[in-house]
């Protein structure tokens, strides 16, 4: 039998009831207690529910609950036995919502995280009872301005309607009733037009304001000015243009500003942005702001957060700084900045967790006073100009879970290491592009790194070997050592790394056959349980390239490069035991013999590059199997016969099979004749359809190996 509460969908008082829904409303109004709550509100909160589309049992809870709607789940009334609350947060509902308007009482109201849809019913916005409304994160759309204007006063304070797909621009008569405003959560949406200003105007106590990952355009209008009680206003990732208005600095409350991915421009030195004494977060990034860092900021004694990353910033940063010794946040990578970072007294900040320089023009050698911020986590002053040798303080930076000094001109390798190995916190480790032909450290003294898990020392032109003290990296996930020259073979003991799914020795001079070992990768083999997540290793996120941007470690492929070497022998057919691999590249070397058959069981493989070996034989049909894969490249060996063209092979062209002359298909010059029509595939699929669902392909030939990183300024976004 159909069960009970089924029938409360279709239920409305305008038709005839439903068997059902009559038996049950006449069950709990007849049971009704006298101090029970009132038959109006219980058929409107029915009929709130008559109008979803999906209550998630909500309907069996209140059926359960009984007869008195106060006791509902998520339903709060007053002594009066008036509904002056519901409150059904995640709680899984879809359809649109209705009714609740009747509730006459209702002051609070709150269904975000459901996935409701239709429009925000007039009578929520306007109601002379609600007080808070918070429908966030669903997905209710249409136009606030056609929402009647109501000329009384409306005791609406709180209106969190962000998360949605609300479209169209704020009006003044949005605004008209809202004396009582105070805050507005409107992110997350597709408004256009200016940011409003009106309600200041209206609503003398209006305090939050949010309207971030919108449309809106223009420059920012004074009118805000008139908010003086604004503490929050943040509009970022949306086209606003022009400068930051003087009447901006009139806000003299204000502790949280953000106008980050905007296309503002301007100078920040001579405005009155010191007058902003209240300020605790200041987010100016990815803008166009240019000059300097104003000496004013220091009057911002409360300021924590600075960010003003991706802007045209530049001279020197100013002794200011040293000022406000509540920074736990200061992110200005990506600008022009310059000069040594001295004229800044790190000392004086005890709190500061985040140091963000990267891709400056800094120079001289890191700040001694740096090392006394002892709560810092991640210091990142890659692609600058700094020199020298690490310093021991370094040392004493005991949470110090991210560092990357990638691209300066660091020396002394040896050096580094010793002072970084007891660094216990270190998850992330990135010195590439530094140490210049020095020699790969291999000394027995080197350990610790106990929770290292990514490693880069890509690109300093390292002589020696594979160095056995990295064997002793147990928890290491990601390791780059492309763009060495190093030699001498694979270590067998690389398989001892438990963890490691990222293999990067491409770009050496590394000698010897494919070992065995590198096929008992336990990460590569089989689907054992993923490596522990840990939410330190980038505690800034980073990126390769250009333009992939990574936040946790599994956003990355499965990964074995070794292209660009001196390796020899036959691809070990054991290579087929690798089932997790995603990208296999073994380009450029002197590997002979077959392409092993093996291969086309590493389903997983988005990426496979045997170009430029001395490989011969076919090309195994059933490579047709990997249905993931969107790069194959096998030129310039010395294969023969067919190209397989069923499969993912539909899809590539000639340059993925150039400088074999024996091969033959229908892509290549050389066609083939029926006697080189060699064996039919033996596996036919269905087509190509997988590509798609790659959005990223991982290019074997990022960056050539040299990691960039840069935090996403997202992160601060909320
Ligand atoms: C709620 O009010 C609307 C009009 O405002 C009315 O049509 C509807 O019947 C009412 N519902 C209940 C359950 O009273
Ligand atoms: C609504 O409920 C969610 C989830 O419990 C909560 O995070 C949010 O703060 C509530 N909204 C208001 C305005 O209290
Ligand atoms: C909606 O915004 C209000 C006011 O800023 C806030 O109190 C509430 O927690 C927000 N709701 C959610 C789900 O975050
Ligand atoms: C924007 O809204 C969508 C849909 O509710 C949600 O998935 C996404 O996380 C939101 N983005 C932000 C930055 O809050
Ligand atoms: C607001 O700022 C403007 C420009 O800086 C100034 O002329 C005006 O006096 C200020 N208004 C108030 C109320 O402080
Ligand atoms: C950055 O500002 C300088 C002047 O300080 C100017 O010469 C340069 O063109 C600007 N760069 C960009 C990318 O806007
Ligand atoms: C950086 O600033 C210098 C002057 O200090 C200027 O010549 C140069 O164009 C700027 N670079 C960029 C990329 O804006
Ligand atoms: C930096 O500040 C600390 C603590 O306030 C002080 O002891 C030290 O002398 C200062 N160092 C410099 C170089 O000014
Ligand atoms: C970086 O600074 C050096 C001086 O320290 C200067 O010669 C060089 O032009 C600057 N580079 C850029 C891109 O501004
Ligand atoms: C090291 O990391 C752990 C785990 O995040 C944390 O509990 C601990 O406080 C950190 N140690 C220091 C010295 O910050
Ligand atoms: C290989 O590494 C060297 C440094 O050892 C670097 O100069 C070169 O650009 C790299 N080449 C490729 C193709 O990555
Ligand atoms: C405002 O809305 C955005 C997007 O839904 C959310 O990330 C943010 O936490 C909200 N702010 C508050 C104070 O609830």
């Amino acid at each position: 039998m159909q069960p009970l509460h089924f029938s409360y969908k279709k239920y409305n008082i305008s038709l005839p009831l439903p068997v059902l829904a009559v038996s049950l409303v006449l069950l709990l109004s007849l049971a009704t207690p006298i101090s029970s709550c009132t038959e109006q509100e219980k058929k409107s909160l029915l009929q709130f529910l008559a109008g979803l589309s999906q209550d998630s049992g909500l309907a069996k809870s209140w059926q359960e609950e009984g007869t008195d709607c106060c006791k509902w789940e998520g339903v709060t009334c007053n002594g009066n036995k008036t509904v002056i609350e519901v409150s059904l947060p995640s709680r899984g509902l879809e359809g649109s919502i209705t009714s609740l308007g009747n509730l006459t009482g209702l002051q609070h109201l709150n269904l975000s995280y459901n996935s409701l849809s239709g429009n925000l019913p007039q009578e929520l916005v306007s109601s002379s009872s609600i007080i808070v409304l918070d429908i966030s994160f669903n997905q209710i759309s249409g136009d606030l301005h056609e929402l009647p204007s109501s000329t009384s006063s409306q005791p609406l304070k709180v209106l969190n309607i962000s998360s949605n797909l609300f479209t169209g621009q704020f009006t003044i008569a949005t605004w008209k009733g809202m004396e009582n405003l105070v805050a507005l959560n409107a992110s997350n949406n597709s408004f256009t037009g200016q940011i409003p200003s009106h309600f200041c105007n209206i609503s003398p106590n209006f305090a939050i304001l949010e309207l971030c990952y919108n449309k809106l355009s223009g420059s920012i209008p004074p009118g805000l000015s008139n908010c003086s009680k604004l503490k929050v206003l943040k509009a970022g990732h949306n086209h606003l243009s022009g400068t930051l208005p003087d009447e901006l600095f009139n806000g003299t409350l204000l502790e949280h500003l953000t106008f980050s991915s905007n296309g503002l421009h301007g100078i920040l030195e001579g405005t009155h942005i010191a007058n902003l004494t209240n300020l605790v977060i200041l987010d100016l990034g990815e803008n166009n702001f240019r000059g300097k860092v104003p000496e004013s900021l220091v009057q911002l004694k409360k300021l924590q957060e600075l960010h003003s990353g991706y802007n045209n910033l530049s001279g020197e940063l100013p002794s200011a700084l040293s000022n406000c010794t509540n920074l736990t946040n200061i992110d200005l990578k990506n600008n022009n900045f310059s000069g040594e970072l001295t004229k800044v007294n790190f000392s004086n900040l005890p709190n500061l967790q985040i140091l963000d320089l990267m891709e400056n023009n800094f120079s001289g050698k890191i700040a001694e006073t740096i090392y006394s911020c002892h709560k810092l986590t991640a210091l990142r002053l890659s692609s600058n100009n700094f020199h020298g040798q690490l310093s021991e303080g370094l040392g004493n930076l005991k949470s110090l879970s991210f560092l990357s000094l990638t691209g300066n001109s660091f020396t002394n390798l040896a050096n580094a290491l010793q002072i970084l190995k007891s660094s216990k916190n270190l998850t992330t480790l990135l010195i590439g592009l530094n140490f210049m032909n020095e020699t790969m450290p291999d000394d027995e003294r080197i350990d610790g790194f106990e929770n290292l898990q990514v490693l880069s020392l890509t690109g300093c032109s390292l002589l020696g070997e594979i160095p056995y003290w990295l064997s002793k990296l147990t928890n290491l996930q990601m390791l780059y050592l492309d763009g060495n020259q190093l030699t001498g073979p694979i270590p067998d003991w690389i398989s001892s790394l438990n963890f490691l799914f990222y293999l990067d020795i491409s770009n050496n001079s590394l000698t010897g056959g494919i070992p065995t070992a590198l096929t008992e990768m336990p990460m590569l083999k089989s689907e054992k349980t993923a490596a522990p997540l840990d939410p330190r290793v980038f505690e800034v996120p980073i990126y390769l390239g250009t333009s992939l941007q990574y936040r946790k470690v599994n956003a990355f492929p499965i990964l074995l490069d070794l292209g660009n070497n001196n390796f020899t022998g036959v691809i070990p057919p054991e290579i087929g035991l690798l089932k997790e691999i995603q990208s296999l590249n073994l380009n450029f070397n002197k590997l002979y013999g077959d392409i092993p058959q093996s291969i086309s069981n590493l389903t997983n493989l988005l990426e496979l590059d045997l170009s430029n070996n001395y490989l011969t034989g076919a090309i195994p049909g059933a490579l047709n199997n990997l249905h993931f894969l969107t790069e194959f490249n096998v030129s310039f060996n010395d294969l023969e016969g067919p190209v397989p063209t069923t499969g993912q092979f539909s899809t590539f062209t000639n340059s993925s099979f150039g400088g074999n002359p024996k091969l033959c298909g229908p892509m290549l010059i050389h066609q083939c004749n029926s006697a080189e029509q060699g064996p039919v595939p033996t596996v036919y699929e269905n087509q190509g359809g997988s590509k798609s669902i790659f959005t990223i392909t991982f290019s074997l030939f990022f960056g050539l190996g040299v990691l960039y990183d840069q935090i996403v300024l997202s992160r601060y976004f909320g």
